[in-house]
Order: structure tokens, then C-alpha cells, then sequence
């Protein structure tokens, strides 16, 4: 019998409004489209892009499982095939549903609906309080508090931790990195890190904790993430004098602190009709007023308060660089120019870099079960997804958050049920 706990009215956490996609190397979606990549490749990617810094046995865990897990989710009626590229990968290996559409509603319709057909019961707005240890260590069910204040206990031989991270707990984010003060946030009202504080009697390794990530395009005056896939999809950024100044598609870290460098901490990110037609995703930044669109170039340098003459000037050495696949000021891969900035109405938002992903958190092992400070796995304890640290080392490539939430949590799933 199994019981999921979920404090919020709703399911979700992060994952609702997660967009970019879900990385895999070496799936059918990819060989359909001719795109070559292997698990070897998606591991060098993953390390380097974390700095060397990520547990390798996790890693591993993460790509070897990644392509199995799509089948999975596609025998629940997932669609993964459109195929994207994201900052420090080296090939398209994000996937998600035709048309670009937005992947975490999607995962979590497929989730939520198979979870109900298997009788699992769901209690929302079912806040766990504190995780139960037995006389012998292993954890032994759970403490809750319903919505009219009463407390409840359930007892479980296993207890699976999936409650994300602390990105939306400013006051925990600078406790571990005090420079981050003063950053907007990304993440959903309950990604609070109370599950901290619930592993402490058992010893748990809280490991990398400090490793927290920060977005680049995230829109400045509302906090609203910008997904990656529109760089990927062909979004150059550039900074107030109307000049791009990275590789837009350089891995996440990079492109926000060359951000903050910028006159003002901003930038701006422009694309064209032809890269919102390729992203079905940017049409919710339409809905929510976030775009700010132009049918020339000189209207969008005149609505961005941009020189007119050196947006011009950027966008077309931009297009000459998209042309020979080579970009000869920034090195952003010919892959990664999929499409040049041609087609009117051109489109531009205001973006600054905000607290997106805590990539530090409880050690577990490739079984997702708990590991304490000595190495030794803690009994009946699994953890998953950004509530766990190590997968991503100092600095998480994009599509790698939901892959970590899908792999680790259906192994969870099955160490919880093997458990039994
Ligand atoms: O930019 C994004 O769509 C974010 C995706 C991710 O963090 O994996």
C-alpha cells in the first residue's frame, strides 16, 4: 500500500512549471532523428558541466537508466519527440512533447493519473512533519498535520523522501551561500528544505550543500523562468549597448555570472516568429505578458531603449556566424545556431539571473537509499530528486533536473517495494 504525502492542495512542486525537457543519450527519439550521442557522451557532458564535482556512481545511475525510464514513461503515454539542445551539452538530448510543449505538466498528468489507476492515495495539504525511527535506526513510518491542525502518525517499513529542494527558502539559501542575498527565485512557495531537518536523527550526509544554482534568463520584473530551449531553439542574449557577450548556450553558471557583469545585471534575450513557432512553450510568455515584440528591428530597439544601429549590427554578424556553423566571437556550436534571428516579429525579454536549483542535499546511493555520515545506508530510508546532492556537482546542465526526479524516483519506488 503506498501513500504519497504532499503538503501543498496540488501535486508537483517544481516540476509543474518545468519546461526545457528531460535528458536520455541513446534513445529511439534521437535515432529517429538521425541525432548521434551515446551514455559515454551524456557522463562527460554531465561531469564537466558540474565541474567534476558530481558523484560518478550517481551519474552513471542517471545515464544508464535515463533511456529505459522515457520507455516507461511512454508506455503511460509520455511523448518525448521533439529533441532540443541545452547549455553544456554537446548534442540534442533534451526531449519533450511535440511542438516544444512544456514537459513537467505533461510528466505529471501521465504520473498523477497512473499513480490513481494503481490505487495509490494521494492526500494533499497533508503536511509531514518529522520522519519515525525504530529502536534499531531504521525509519519507521511518518508524523503529519491534516489540514485542521491534527496530527496523525502512519507506520511504514519504508519511507521515500521526494519533497525537492530549498530554493524557495531564501533565509536557508544564504544560511549556505550568503552572496545569493538579495536574489529573486524561480521556485514554487513549498520547495522549503523541511525535509532537513527530519534525516538529522538518522545521521544522514547533507552533501554539497552550498552548491546552488542560479538561472540566466529568468524575466526581471516577475521571476519567471525563460526556458534555456529558447536559446537552444536559436535566442541569442545581449547586454545594454545592443552586443552579445557569452556563448549563450555555455553551461548555466557561466552564462548568469556573465550576465550579472553587465551594465545593470540584465540582459536582454531577443528571437525571431521563426523560434517561438519552433517552442509551443513560449506561448504561456505570451499569455503572461512577458514578451515584448517588434516588427522590425528598429521598433524593438526603440521599445528596449537599444541603439537601433548596433542591435542591427549584432543580429546580423550573428546570422553570418549561424550561416558557416561557426561562431567566430563567442565558439557557440553550429548545432547550437539551429536557426538565424530573420523573421519579423522579432521578440525580446528582460532578463536577470535568479535562484533556480539546489543542487546540494541528502547523500544517497545509486539505489537512492539513504547514506549516513560513515558511507553506511540508513534502514527503510530512499530519497529522490532535488531533495537528494551529488548527481549534479557544482553546477546541473538543463534537462538533467527532471531525468534526476524520473530515474531516482522510480528507483526509489522499486528499492522502497524491494524492501518489503
Ligand atoms: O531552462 C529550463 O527549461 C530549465 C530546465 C532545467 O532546469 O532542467
Amino acid at each position: 500500500r503506498v501513500i504519497v504525502l504532499e503538503k501543498r492542495e496540488y501535486m508537483g512542486g517544481n516540476t509543474n512549471s518545468s519546461t526545457g525537457g528531460i535528458n536520455a543519450a541513446g534513445t529511439s527519439y534521437q535515432k529517429a532523428l538521425g541525432i548521434e550521442d551515446s551514455k559515454e557522451l551524456y557522463f562527460h557532458d554531465t561531469m564537466e558541466g558540474g565541474h567534476n564535482l558530481n558523484d560518478p556512481e550517481l551519474v552513471h545511475a542517471l545515464v544508464d537508466n535515463a533511456p529505459s525510464v522515457l520507455d516507461w514513461l511512454a508506455s503511460m503515454g509520455g511523448d518525448f519527440t521533439d529533441v532540443g539542445i541545452m547549455g553544456g551539452s554537446s548534442v540534442r538530448r533534451t526531449h519533450r512533447p511535440e511542438g516544444g510543449l512544456a514537459i513537467g505538466p505533461h510528466l505529471m498528468k501521465i504520473l498523477s493519473n497512473e499513480a490513481r489507476a494503481k490505487n495509490v492515495e494521494i492526500r494533499t495539504a497533508n503536511t509531514v512533519l518529522d520522519i519515525l525511527k525504530s529502536p534499531d535506526g531504521r525509519a519507521s513510518g511518518v508524523k503529519v498535520r491534516q489540514k485542521n491542525g491534527r496530527d496523525y502518525t502512519i507506520s511504514a517499513r519504508s519511507v521515500v523522501i521526494a519533497t525537492g529542494g530549498f530554493g524557495g527558502n531564501l533565509d536557508m539559501v544564504t544560511r549556505y551561500r550568503a552572496d545569493l542575498k538579495g536574489f529573486g527565485t524561480v521556485n514554487h512557495k513549498g520547495a522549503t528544505g523541511d525535509a532537513f531537518a527530519w534525516v538529522e536523527k538518522f545521521g544522514a550526509e547533507l552533501y554539497q550543500m552550498e552548491m546552488i544554482q542560479i538561472h540566466p534568463t529568468v524575466e526581471a520584473k516577475n521571476s519567471l523562468l525563460i526556458t534555456e530551449a529558447v536559446r537552444g531553439n536559436g535566442a541569442i542574449l545581449v547586454n545594454g549597448a545592443a552586443e552579445r557577450f557569452v556563448n549563450e548556450m555555455d553551461t548555466r553558471d557561466v552564462v548568469s555570472s556573465a550576465i550579472l557583469k553587465q551594465d545593470k545585471g540584465r540582459a536582454f534575450l531577443l528571437f525571431d516568429q521563426a523560434v517561438r513557432a519552433s517552442l509551443s512553450s513560449i506561448e504561456t510568455y505570451d499569455r503572461q505578458g512577458l514578451l515584448i515584440s517588434a516588427n522590425s528591428l528598429e521598433d524593438m530597439a526603440a521599445k528596449t531603449e537599444l541603439n537601433a544601429d548596433a542591435l542591427k549590427k549584432s543580429i546580423e554578424r550573428y546570422n553570418g556566424f549561424q550561416a558557416k556553423g561557426q561562431d567566430e566571437d563567442f565558439h557557440r556550436s553550429g548545432t547550437q545556431m539551429p536557426r538565424p534571428i530573420a523573421e519579423a516579429p522579432f521578440y525580446a525579454v528582460e532578463v536577470k539571473p535568479a535562484i533556480h536549483h539546489t543542487m546540494g542535499g541528502i547523500h544517497i546511493d545509486s539505489k537512492a537509499r539513504v547514506l549516513n555520515k560513515e558511507g553506511k545506508v540508513v534502514g527503510g530510508l530512499y530519497a529522490c530528486g532535488e531533495v537528494t546532492g551529488g548527481v549534479h556537482g557544482g553546477n546541473r546542465l538543463g534537462g538533467n533536473g527532471v531525468a534526476d526526479i524520473v530515474v531516482f524516483g522510480k528507483t526509489a519506488g522499486a528499492s522502497a517495494a524491494d524492501n518489503l
